[in-house]
């Protein structure tokens, strides 16, 4: 037999073992990080929002999908929760690719604020009246910045997440109404971005698609999915879609690095070394370039609004992976 031809019949069921046993490791990673992490008890489910309050603390679930496509999943993947503050991520994607990145960067801000999502304070400290699209202020900022009449701009939105999440993402009622119900302190930043003339358009127009944006109804299994496309330069690795350019999603992944776990940024991606964003549903997502993204979901919340058992599976599944971009 041809000396190329013995090494080739070799060579292939090897290559087949190898990925196998690599799929069984991400495997067995999520199954280790789920039961490491599924009796921390520390922190408390979002209330200012009376409908989150109600949500099970126990939920815990973790989803990884990999940029050839390939999806890993374990526990709690199929309970449907609010996407909250990890919408914020899709609509600034969307205002780079419609608006430019230059419109966001004078139109809102983009440096972190290092305060909590829903400050005022933020507002008031920065003469230039700067917000940062990550945090409540500038994400409804980011919201008014789209064009259309409100029907028409919250089409576009819901389509352009569904691109992201590749299938049709409902809004959840319940927690849309709850929100709606009590969302004076939002309403109020939003005014005082419009006094400074740094809200463009209705205020309470774009004040209700920014909360249903936050409403809408995702798993941990579509959430990952959503992020995937920031781990692959902007093409979805699940449907082959190119969503967004490249040097929109380095922006993107800037923002997350600097922004994306409000005023415990700077200890994130000092532990971690992930873009990052979390919502006070409990969802984080996290994106490590050219390799993978990762959503994991759990209620109970740190002081800053960041889901406590989510840091510790993903910090804990990055380190294994080794994924800290830095
Ligand atoms: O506007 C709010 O307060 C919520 N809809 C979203 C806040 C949020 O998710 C902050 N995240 N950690």
């Amino acid at each position: 037999m041809k000396k190329w031809l013995l090494i080739l019949i070799l060579l292939v069921p090897l290559s087949g073992v190898a990925k196998v046993a690599k799929v069984n490791e991400i495997e067995a990673l999520l199954a280790k990080a789920h039961s490491m992490y599924k009796n921390e008890k520390a922190g408390a489910n979002a209330d200012y929002i009376p409908a989150l309050a109600k949500v099970d603390s126990e939920l815990f679930g973790i989803a990884l999908v990999t940029n050839d496509g390939k999806m890993y999943t374990y526990g709690d993947v199929d309970s449907r929760f609010s996407i909250q503050s990890i919408s914020k991520v899709f609509t600034l994607a969307l205002a780079l690719e419609a608006k430019g990145a230059d419109q966001v960067a004078s139109k809102i801000g983009v440096n972190a604020t290092g305060l909590p999502f829903n400050s005022v304070a933020a507002i008031e400290l920065n003469k230039a009246r700067s917000v940062n699209p990550l945090v409540n202020a500038g994400a409804m900022a980011t919201v008014s910045l789209l064009e259309g009449d409100k029907e028409n701009k919250w089409q576009n939105l819901s389509h352009w997440y569904n691109e992201f999440a590749n299938t049709e993402l409902p809004v959840l009622k319940s927690i849309y109404q709850s929100e709606s119900e009590t969302n004076g302190h939002n309403l109020a930043i939003a005014e005082l971005l419009k006094s400074y003339d740094r809200f463009y358009g209705d205020v309470k127009d774009n004040l209700d698609i920014y909360t249903r944006q936050c409403s809408i109804g995702v798993t941990v299994t579509d959430l990952a999915v959503m992020a995937s496309p920031f781990a692959n330069r902007g093409v979805h690795p699940i449907t082959n879609k190119k969503l967004m350019s490249e040097e929109n999603v380095e922006r993107l992944l800037a923002v997350m690095t600097t922004a994306g776990l409000y005023e415990t940024s700077g200890d994130w991606a000092f532990k971690v070394g992930l873009p990052a964003k979390s919502g006070v549903g409990g969802g984080i997502i996290a994106v490590a370039p050219e390799r993978f993204s990762i959503a994991v979901f759990s209620p109970r919340l740190d002081q800053a609004g960041n889901s406590v058992r989510a840091q510790k599976a993903i910090d804990y599944i990055a380190e294994a992976m080794d994924a800290n971009i830095f």
